[in-house]
């Protein structure tokens, strides 16, 4: 095989895997979009009084360990975001494996919490195994 064919050859290979494989933070932000954005807001700003921001939360800053739990089960109770008492429920969020979740909190506290914050589908694993398996209720608030 010539030197020239072979080049395009291992070209056109690095090419379709660029291609082929996503980005973590692009998946991220795609799952975002498509699981979380319909209540929270594609700026991650929430609504009104109903639903609280994830956008600068210090909620999801302060406490990263719960997260997981509360995307995988659910959340219910008042809950304070920012000094404003929200008191709605949220439902689980099914069909996302451990990378999947680990790629939507790592998008969500790189864009919008702590962007030093950073979860591998190990400890998302480890995390989840400690979950109650039901609706994640707060007895704190996030200012304690
Ligand atoms: C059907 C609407 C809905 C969807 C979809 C939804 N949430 Fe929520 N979320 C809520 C509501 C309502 C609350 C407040 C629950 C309460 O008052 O106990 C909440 C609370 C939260 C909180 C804690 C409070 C805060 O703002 O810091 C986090 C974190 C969160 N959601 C993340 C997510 C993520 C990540 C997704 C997508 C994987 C998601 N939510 C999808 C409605 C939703």
């Amino acid at each position: 095989m010539s030197r020239k064919r072979c080049a395009w050859i291992i070209l056109f290979l690095v090419g379709a895997a660029l291609i082929g494989c996503q980005l973590p933070y692009e998946q991220g932000r795609e799952l975002y979009v498509s699981a979380c954005a319909n209540c929270h807001m594609e700026d991650g700003s929430g609504l009104a009084e109903l639903i609280p921001p994830l956008n600068g939360s210090d909620l999801v800053r302060r406490n990263p360990d719960l997260l997981p739990c509360l995307v995988r089960y659910g959340m219910e109770g008042p809950v304070t975001v920012n000094g404003i008492t929200y008191n709605e429920a949220m439902a689980p969020v099914t069909g996302l494996n451990d990378v999947e979740l680990a790629n939507i909190l790592n998008y969500i506290q790189y864009q919008w919490g702590d962007p030093d914050r950073f979860y591998s589908p190990d400890e998302i694993r480890r995390i989840l195994k400690g979950c109650d398996s039901r609706p994640v209720i707060l007895d704190f608030s996030a200012e304690e």
